[in-house]
């Protein structure tokens, strides 16, 4: 079981969710986010309804990639052990692809894809550095590194075309470090949610199969105290349509969104 987690992006919708979650079930938590006026209050709220949890608060912008690695040393200091780390923190950007905006899509790419690559990079690092001490000479690492990907990663979503880029960029680096991680005794887990009503998007509901942050986050959490290596929250439909996704037609996507 997880006794100590990190999250980015903490301060809204999956993220907080998620800290609600882990907290009902008597993780620690490092939260973290741009907003600590936010996160300060969600930690006096956490405090308030689960007593025994100890809740740290640390301001990180993903796109500081320099900044993660010491946030999630920090995490690991106040909290006294660090299990794992959840890389969540993520923005949206509808554009139009050649519409004189491209700097939105930099920014995508710089905080989902980046933002996220070098969250799972730092985590890494103190996950084998701990295996170190602890073995000797002998490297072999622990830890849990969870990476929110997204459906989209199965397709790219017209007006979304960075940030469908962002998502498929991120699950194949966790495909790959998976595999790389898994010698050190790390685990990698990649998530992919179907639609769920955060900030992420306005008018959320109208989107098919849309689902509460609380119950991604339970279905998450659940995920991970399993060890399962790809969760697709709400499974159903998005198990069955995630293998369909890549083999349809244009014309459909395109009625679609
Ligand atoms: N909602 C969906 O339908 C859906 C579907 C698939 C995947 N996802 C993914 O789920 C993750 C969470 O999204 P959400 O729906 O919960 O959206 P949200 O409610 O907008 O939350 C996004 C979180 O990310 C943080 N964040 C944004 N930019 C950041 C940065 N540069 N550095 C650090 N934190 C940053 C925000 O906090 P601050 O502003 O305080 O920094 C906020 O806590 C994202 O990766 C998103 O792509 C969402």
């Amino acid at each position: 079981m997880v006794g100590s987690v990190a999250i980015t992006g903490a301060s809204s919708g999956i993220g907080k969710a998620l800290a609600y979650e882990f907290a009902s079930r008597g993780v620690q938590l490092a939260l973290m986010a741009r907003r600590m006026d936010v996160l300060v209050d969600i930690a006096a709220d956490l405090k308030s309804r689960f007593p025994a949890v100890k809740v740290e608060t640390i301001a990180l912008d993903v796109a500081d990639v320099d900044a993660i690695l010491p946030a999630l040393q920090d995490a690991k200091k106040r909290l006294g052990s660090l299990d794992c780390v959840v890389a969540n923190a993520g923005i949206t950007g509808v554009n139009k692809t050649g519409a004189g905006d491209f700097q939105q899509d930099i920014r995508v790419i710089q905080v989902n894809l980046i933002g996220g690559m070098a969250t799972v990079d730092a985590a890494a690092r103190i996950f084998r550095e701990e295996g170190k001490r602890e073995q000797g000479k002998r490297e072999q690492g622990k830890g849990i590194i969870v990476g929110i990907s997204s459906v989209s990663a199965f397709k790219g979503i017209p007006g979304s075309a960075a940030y469908s880029a962002s998502k498929a960029g991120f699950s194949n680096y966790l495909d790959a470090t998976r595999i790389e991680l898994k010698k050190h005794g790390i685990n990698v887990i990649a998530v992919h949610p179907g639609f769920v009503k955060t900030e992420l998007v306005r008018n959320m509901e109208k989107y098919p199969f849309v689902i509460s942050a609380e119950k991604a986050a339970h279905d998450i959490v659940s995920g991970i105290v399993k060890g399962t290596s790809n969760i697709i929250v709400p499974a159903m439909p998005w198990a069955v349509l995630g293998r369909v996704m890549p083999l349809l037609p244009d014309k459909l996507v395109e009625k679609a969104f």
